[in-house]
């Protein structure tokens, strides 16, 4: 039996199977042939997606915002790559592995009317022995291996907030201040945010600040009555030059960092994934 954590986040897909982790741009690109070039319209999905837009005629979609999903084609062409790379399988004998593995798949905590279409969508296209959406925080308390935390994702489009006690999400928040919000300020395209070294420049500082700030606020609200709980915080946005720093002077305590943040969600659901085999 195969295990998969699926976690398809606004900025980046992120996969774990029993054989490999991927990551790659949450981007779907097609063009139009030129004349000479042949006949039809090309596509491509995360980094072949990112070099095709170099091409001018070339049309980019982001198939996934606020994590949810907003294209279906392009979020469908996504997680395809993402399960046939994981299983490294893109052929008919691909197809026994595919449909012999469980698959856990993450969504934003206000995305649960989400979840039915997704789960139907995969089995349409894999025929899984089964598949599980859950809150995608869980996968990193998961990843933690902790059951009573405070876990905060801040992730590329969203960050998340939710307060678990014996594994379970017992209260959560979805909040629009994100890595994306930094992008917007300082004017870069669809992309730019794949090139990470954007964030070691200096103007960006204050922007990585602001969203330290902003997000405080609502960590604080739902830490209320239960302060005394750890504090995880995982995705992308964790690994900001001097975020970390910013949270713990802000709250005026330690907290908990993954080891590899932005895989942690799709670690944990893919142990997830490994106890239901
Ligand atoms: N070292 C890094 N590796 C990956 N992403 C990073 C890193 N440093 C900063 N980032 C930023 O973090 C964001 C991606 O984080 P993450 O993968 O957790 O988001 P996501 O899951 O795609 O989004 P969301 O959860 O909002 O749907 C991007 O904006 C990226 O530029
Ligand atoms: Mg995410």
């Amino acid at each position: 039996m195969n295990a998969i954590g699926l976690d398809i986040g606004t900025g980046f897909v992120k996969c774990v199977s029993d054989k490999k982790q991927i990551k790659f741009p949450s981007i779907y690109a097609c063009r139009q042939l030129a004349t000479w070039e042949g006949r039809g319209v090309v596509e491509a999905v995360g980094d072949e997606a990112i070099k095709m837009a170099e091409i001018p005629n070339t049309r980019v979609k982001r198939p996934v915002m606020l994590g949810k999903p907003i294209d279906e084609k392009g979020f469908e062409k996504l997680v395809v790559k993402a399960i046939e790379m994981s299983l490294e399988t893109n052929d008919a004998l691909g197809k026994s592995l595919e449909s012999n593995c469980i698959i856990v798949v993450g969504l934003p905590y206000e995305a649960k009317s989400h979840a039915a279409n997704i789960k139907k969508m995969i089995t349409r296209l894999f025929s899984p022995k089964q598949c599980t959406v859950v809150a995608q925080v869980l996968g990193t308390l998961v990843d933690v291996s902790l059951a009573d935390a405070v876990v905060m994702s801040m992730g590329h489009g969203t960050t998340e907030v939710v307060v678990f006690k014996n594994s379970s999400p017992i209260k959560g928040i979805s909040i629009h201040h994100a890595v994306s919000e930094i992008m917007t300020e300082i004017g870069s395209g669809k992309t730019a945010y794949v090139n990470q070294e954007i964030f070691t420049e200096e103007r960006t500082k204050p922007h990585i600040m602001s969203l330290a700030d902003a997000l405080i606020d609502d960590l604080n609200h739902m830490r209320q009555d239960m302060e005394c709980l750890p504090i995880v915080v995982s995705g992308g946005g964790i690994l900001l030059p001097g975020m970390k720093e910013a949270l713990e002077s802000k709250l005026g305590t330690g907290i908990i960092v993954p080891k590899d943040p932005v895989m942690s969600n799709a670690l944990g659901l893919f142990k997830l994934a490994v106890q239901s085999c």
